[in-house]
């Protein structure tokens, strides 16, 4: 069992990481009324059993998917708040993926200016990055993460034996990220996220400190925490461009491919890290292309990122493992030309 304790503005969070949590949730939770969040595949798996622990607590299910983390599923969550009877004292629960955590964490920074939240990611992607930090909100359909918060949580509650019914593809997809944070501040973690016997907790808990430490340092992205934005430019187009048919995960995937080819056509690493990038995260099984997908459609798509400042474009780059670096005014036909390299 760990605790991580997360100083963040308006106070600090722990983050519990604990096989079994799920059975003791109620020792967590503040008494008062409650409301569950979370989707139509995980309701019949740890919907019930968390909210017969808690007995002033009602559960909503919303649809499963990033096609639903829009505005018209937290309009909806408003409502069923409102007939909950959840006033300013009561709390939001998010249990599930990044998507249920992002859209109901929009909801609870928002309902009567904001309530207690909680996060009980099930996948190993929130659990090392999305369900800390705070950063919380839905897509467009003009872009990804266009509008949002940033929403604390009160605790975050981790319990890795929920992984045991993560298909195996949405495992990899949290790979991408812990390779992410590897390749941002922990080169230890790239061979510990290819060792398949590595304990989930123990992987779990080296990813996230990597989030901790750069989130506490400068939680509203002013500045570093935009190293966490790895590969992101490329991998928001290609959700989009794709109509979110690309799991969040694997468009980061082929974002780091992206990112790290970029870097070394800018010689600002070797031409050695961005293959040995690609082969790492082969080896795990995520993609390393972008198939059919327009690359002259996926910069279209990147003018709308959050990232960009005044039309310039922006990308978080490498110029070895453990130091990123910030680029702006990267020309247009150089990123056009890596991503067709990466058809
Ligand atoms: P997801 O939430 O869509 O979950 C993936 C799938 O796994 C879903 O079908 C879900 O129902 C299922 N699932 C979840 N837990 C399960 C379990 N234990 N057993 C069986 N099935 C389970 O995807 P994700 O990869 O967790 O999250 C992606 C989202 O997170 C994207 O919207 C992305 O933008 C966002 N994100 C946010 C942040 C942030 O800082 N807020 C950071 C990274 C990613
Ligand atoms: N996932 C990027 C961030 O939290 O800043």
């Amino acid at each position: 069992m760990a605790i991580i304790q997360v100083s963040a503005p308006g106070g600090d969070y722990p983050i519990h990481i604990e096989a079994g949590l799920l059975q003791r949730v109620n020792e967590h939770i503040p008494a008062g009324r409650c409301v569950v969040v979370t989707n139509t595949t995980l309701a019949p798996l740890y919907g019930k059993a968390l909210t017969e622990q808690l007995p002033d607590a009602s559960l909503l299910i919303i649809p499963d998917g990033e096609q639903f983390k829009t505005l018209e599923t937290v309009a909806n969550l408003y409502v069923e708040f409102v007939r909950a009877g959840l006033d300013r004292s009561g709390t939001v629960i998010a249990l599930g993926g990044g998507v249920v955590g992002d859209t109901v964490g929009f909801a609870a920074a928002t309902y009567m200016r904001g309530v207690r939240f909680v996060q009980i990611p099930t996948t190993l992607l929130a659990m090392v990055d999305s369900s800390v930090g705070g950063k919380v909100g839905v897509d467009l359909p003009e872009g990804k993460n266009l509008v949002g918060a940033f929403k604390q949580p009160d605790k975050v509650l981790i319990d890795p034996d929920v992984l045991a019914t993560l298909p195996a593809r949405e495992r990899r997809c949290g790979l991408a990220e812990t390779l992410k944070h590897g390749l941002i501040a922990d080169p230890g973690l790239l061979e510990l996220a290819e060792q398949p016997d590595a304990a989930p907790g123990e992987l779990v808990q080296r990813a996230v400190q990597v989030k901790v430490n750069i989130v506490q340092q400068d939680p509203y992205e002013k500045d570093i925490r935009a190293h966490l934005n790895l590969g992101h430019t490329f991998a928001h187009a290609i959700e989009q461009v794709s109509g979110y048919t690309w799991p969040h995960g694997e468009a980061v995937a082929v974002g780091l491919v992206a990112a790290t080819r970029l870097s070394a056509r800018l010689s600002l690493c070797d031409e050695e890290l961005a293959k040995s990038v690609e082969q790492l995260l082969a080896r795990v099984g995520l993609p390393t292309r972008i198939g059919a997908l327009d690359p002259d459609a996926l910069y279209a798509a990147m003018s709308t990122d959050k990232k960009w400042q005044s039309g310039q474009s922006r990308f978080i780059l490498l110029h070895s493992i453990g130091q990123p670096v910030i680029v702006t005014g990267v020309e247009k036909s150089v990123v056009i030309d890596v991503m067709r390299g990466l058809q």
